[in-house]
């Protein structure tokens, strides 16, 4: 089992774990209110208005019932802001003042990990020389001329931290040669562009420098503009081991609080977009540099707001970015408004010419995306023609299906037969017909499965594997629902109880658990009881697989429900070892049979004389 600690001692995990406490640790996420021995608050892992965001001080583990999410401190800030397990437990010690001390790191590890300080070293130095120079230097003139004719104030300015790249080779590399950094360095940063004879120069010439910042403060690459209407108009930072565009939003650093705050983020294109809409007051603009919007930006986007207002240019392919961005975020349950800027502008052009209540109204105005649909297609086409009228219906079932809230659907489809000039009526016959035929083909997500969801604790149906009810179903057909309940409360159990634990030890051994996650949990207990550091709380920081994280998080905060530890886990154990039983009987008469196809009727009597005796030895006389 690799443990996803790396190489730090459990002492030293203890030891952060007790001084950073959980809940206060969460808190910063999450409104946590106190509820008998547990905190409960709304998860910020998925959308929900339900609080089922459970946080047990006494475990020092967290747990959602809605979304199945769940682990300790170090996995809910690894989560939470996506970083690693290591640098999770960097962070805490930090906070909590643990010293970690440097040996401790695999040598790998570290020589990774002194690769990326470098780099973020030569982002920061070749920043700040950028900066300088648009700031200073009478070579950037020009570049200054051409902001304040974009009407770039000095605030923006600063607080985006914009920079000028000279003209010339080696201008940066030098100056980052000066502070010790190699050209191999540089290269790996990407700020220089490697020569083959091993040299290097200046990646960005003459342009505009829009530096990248992740919501850390680091900064992680930069955008180039070019002065004039040269091409190409915009030149990035390759990817490196520190940049990766399609994790990361422009603009994400200064809007990331504006976002949470005000509950709703305002995507645009470019760089001089973002710059634009703060200028005006829009500090929740972020840019999603120049890709096509993706499900991690999206999911970066999520951990501040659900709300999401794209603003893409009106050009061909503005329009079939904002369609996918749309389809992106609404998957990752976003609601989405499209905000269209009037006259093909993009949103710096708007605000240049704007006042910003004029902007702040299209966006409240923004439709959603069957509206957005609709005006896109009924533009498109002649909608006086029958035709077109089914085509266009037919083009928006899938997204009115989609359309959770009812009242927002019926709103829609009002305006889709006021547009159209048909019935209401005709609209939802039409849906229905095209949700039933779906539904033949599973497209849609069947009751047992929404239901899951307001399952808690070891309810009825509450085993297995949690958000894979279709492995569940099938193996319900073949095992008894009572073997597997049974599995999971003696696993329950021994995480309260380690006389539980020796009970399984002696009278049950450690295989042959039917669910497979339940199995996987079982060797890991085994593992850390058998050593002798019997601690549950560091269960889930032991573990390298999401799905068993989560099982034990959630097993570890399931109440069992049961008066007598030690009695309760002898009857799981009887249901358990009677199960193992059958299943070797079973077994053995297939092998009986066998034999005495092939003649070996000698054999297969012993066989048989083994199976009596089985039979009549039930897993019964356990201790109580
Ligand atoms: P746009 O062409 O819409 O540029 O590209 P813009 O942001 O409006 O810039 P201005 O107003 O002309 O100065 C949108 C975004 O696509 C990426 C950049 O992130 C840009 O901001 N892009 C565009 C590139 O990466 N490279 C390019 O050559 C062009
Ligand atoms: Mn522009």
């Amino acid at each position: 089992m690799k443990r996803l600690s790396g190489n730090w001692p459990d002492y030293l995990l203890d030891e952060i774990r007790a001084r950073a406490d959980i809940v206060e640790v969460i808190s910063d996420y999450v409104v946590l209110s106190k509820k008998g021995r547990n905190y409960l608050g709304l998860c910020p892992f998925h959308h929900e208005k339900t609080p089922s965001f459970t946080v047990a001080p006494d475990k020092q583990m967290f747990y959602c019932f809605g979304c199945q999410t769940g682990g300790n401190v170090f996995t809910f800030l690894t989560k939470k802001e996506n970083i690693s397990f290591g640098e999770a437990v960097k962070f805490l010690a930090e906070k909590t003042g643990v010293n970690l001390p440097q040996v401790e790191l695999d040598p790998q590890e570290q020589a990774k990990q002194k690769q990326l300080e470098r780099i973020a070293q030569i982002n920061k130095a070749s920043k700040d020389f950028y900066h300088e120079y648009l700031l200073s230097k009478p070579e950037a003139q020009a570049a200054r001329d051409y902001l304040a004719r974009r009407g770039i104030n000095h605030k923006v300015l600063e607080e985006f931290q914009l920079g000028f790249a000279p003209e010339g080779w080696s201008g940066l590399t030098s100056f980052l040669q000066a502070r010790g950094f190699s050209l191999k360095e540089m290269a790996d940063a990407g700020v220089v562009t490697p020569k083959e004879d091993g040299g290097g120069y200046d990646r960005f010439r003459n342009r505009i420098i829009f530096p990248i910042v992740n919501v850390r403060g680091q900064v992680i690459g930069f955008g180039g503009r070019v002065l004039d209407d040269s091409l190409p108009k915009y030149l990035n930072t390759p990817e490196t081991p520190f940049f990766s565009k399609r994790h990361n939003l422009y603009g994400i650093d200064l809007a990331h609080k504006n976002m949470r705050e005000k509950g709703e983020t305002l995507v645009v294109e470019g760089y001089m977009d973002v710059i634009a809409a703060h200028q005006s007051g829009f500090d929740n603009a972020v840019a999603s540099l120049g890709t096509a919007l993706t499900r991690d930006q999206g999911k970066l986007i999520l951990r501040y707001t659900q709300k999401v207002v794209l603003a893409y240019d009106s050009d061909g392919a503005g329009v079939s970015a904002a369609f996918k961005g749309a389809e992106i975020l609404r998957a990752l349950g976003c609601n989405v408004k499209i905000l269209t800027v009037p006259a093909g502008k993009d949103p710096d052009e708007f605000l240049r010419s704007h006042r910003p209540e004029e902007f702040a109204l299209l966006t409240e105005n923004a439709p959603g995306i069957v509206p957005y649909k609709l005006a896109h297609l009924t533009r498109e086409r002649p909608t006086a023609n029958i035709n077109a009228k089914v085509e266009i219906v037919n083009s928006l079932a899938d997204d009115l299906l989609k359309t959770e809230s009812l009242i927002e659907r019926g709103g829609y489809i009002q305006l889709i037969a006021k547009t159209l000039g048909i019935t209401e009526e005709v609209i939802y016959a039409e849906l229905e017909r095209i949700s039933s035929k779906a539904r033949k083909t599973r497209v849609f997500p069947d009751k047992s499965r929404l239901n899951s969801h307001t399952n808690n604790g070891l309810a009825h149906s509450e085993f297995g594997n949690p958000g894979r009810e279709s492995d569940v179903d099938a193996a319900l057909k073949i095992v008894s629902s009572q073997v597997l309940r049974a599995e999971n409360l003696l696993l329950r159990l021994m995480l309260d109880e380690p006389q539980v634990i020796a009970l399984v030890h002696e009278n049950l051994g450690w295989d042959g658990f039917r669910d497979p996650v339940h199995s996987k949990a079982l060797v890991l207990i085994k593992e850390m009881w058998l050593k002798g550091n019997w601690d549950p709380a560091t269960l889930a920081a032991m573990v390298n697989d999401q799905e068993l994280e989560s099982f034990f998080a959630r097993l570890a905060l399931a109440d069992p429900g049961v008066s007598s530890p030690l009695k309760a886990a002898g009857d799981c154990i009887k249901v358990i070892k009677n199960d193992q039983i059958k299943e070797k009987i079973n077994k053995l008469q297939e092998q009986a049979r066998l034999m005495q196809n092939n003649g070996d009727v000698e054999n297969a009597m012993k066989l048989l004389q083994q199976i009596n005796q089985l039979i009549r030895q039930p897993a019964s006389d356990l201790p109580r």
